[in-house]
């Protein structure tokens, strides 16, 4: 029997197969769980997250288009699944923006007002702005659970991360005032704060490369995260053998987050 059995909700952030949220799903299908995808607008989109769901072996997908920056494409593609199926269990937001120039080495003190603003709304305001559309469609459930990924860079200074960590610190700080509210409901809200992965955003951070070298030399486990280590942490939260967590941030990192120096 899968820990997922059963259970529905929404995945987004798949860009390519080599997308957190791509992980997220593999693992989640693997356990049973049913899954739902949006994209981002365009046809160019469609195609390639279509292709990366077909790997992952869904058949007939349920798949919509939407920018989460955008209210008017939350209310819909949430209305819609109230009215293709009338409830989820579960949330899985893996998406993040910031204006790359502004990842670069040595780069944060100038950043301008907009490109703050744009980093904060669409890395952290974006769960909220789901969890509140989610919530309807949770409580017929009797609960749900809900994650977002994080990283160390939220509560440290990474070099180049930059304007990115302050929207992962207003990330990690909305799940724990959602997980206070939606208690009572049964909803659970966490993040897992992964470690560097080698994706399409991660590579507009700078000097990836020699942070994933570092994590390598230093973390406990000595190497880097898979996808699959993330994924895994995943159902975990999503399924009831996290009943008892919420507002939480789950570091999966080989324990890099663990070490002084
Ligand atoms: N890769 C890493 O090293 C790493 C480490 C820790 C946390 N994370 C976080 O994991 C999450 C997923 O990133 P990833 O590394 O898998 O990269 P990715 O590029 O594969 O995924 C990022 C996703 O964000 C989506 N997105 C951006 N703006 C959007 C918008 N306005 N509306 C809807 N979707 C939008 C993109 O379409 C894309 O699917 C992000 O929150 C990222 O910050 C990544």
């Amino acid at each position: 029997m899968g820990l997922m059995d059963g259970k529905r909700g929404l995945v987004v952030g798949i860009a390519n197969d080599r997308s957190y949220a791509y992980f997220i799903a593999e693992s989640l299908l693997e356990h049973g769980a049913t899954c739902l995808f949006t994209h981002l607008p365009g046809d160019k989109m469609n195609r390639r997250v279509g292709k990366a769901i077909d790997q992952l072996g869904v058949a007939k997908p349920w798949l919509e288009s939407m920018d989460a920056g955008k209210d008017d494409d939350l209310d819909r593609v949430f209305g819609k699944i109230g009215d293709d199926f009338g409830s989820i269990d579960f949330l899985v937001h893996s998406i993040a923006f910031a204006n790359r120039d502004w990842l670069a080495i040595d780069n944060f003190t100038n950043t301008p007002r907009d490109v703050y603003a744009q980093a904060i709304d669409l890395s952290a305001y974006t769960y909220v702005a789901m969890a509140s559309r989610a919530v309807p469609l949770m409580t017929p459930r009797g609960g749900g659970s809900m994650i977002a990924m994080s990283y160390y860079g939220a509560v440290k200074a990474v070099p180049g991360y930059n304007v990115m960590g302050v929207a992962k610190a207003a990330l990690e700080s909305s799940t724990r005032y959602l997980a206070r509210e939606l208690g009572a409901k049964n909803i659970r809200v966490n993040t897992i704060s992964g470690g560097p992965l080698r994706t399409l955003s991660a590579l507009a951070v700078g000097r990836f490369g020699e942070l994933q070298d570092w994590v390598e030399k230093r973390a406990p486990l000595k190497r880097n995260v898979t996808g699959k280590d993330v994924g895994d942490t995943a159902v975990y939260l999503l399924s009831d053998l996290a009943s008892g967590v919420t507002g939480q941030n789950i570091y999966v990192d080989c324990g890099y987050s663990s070490i002084g120096v």
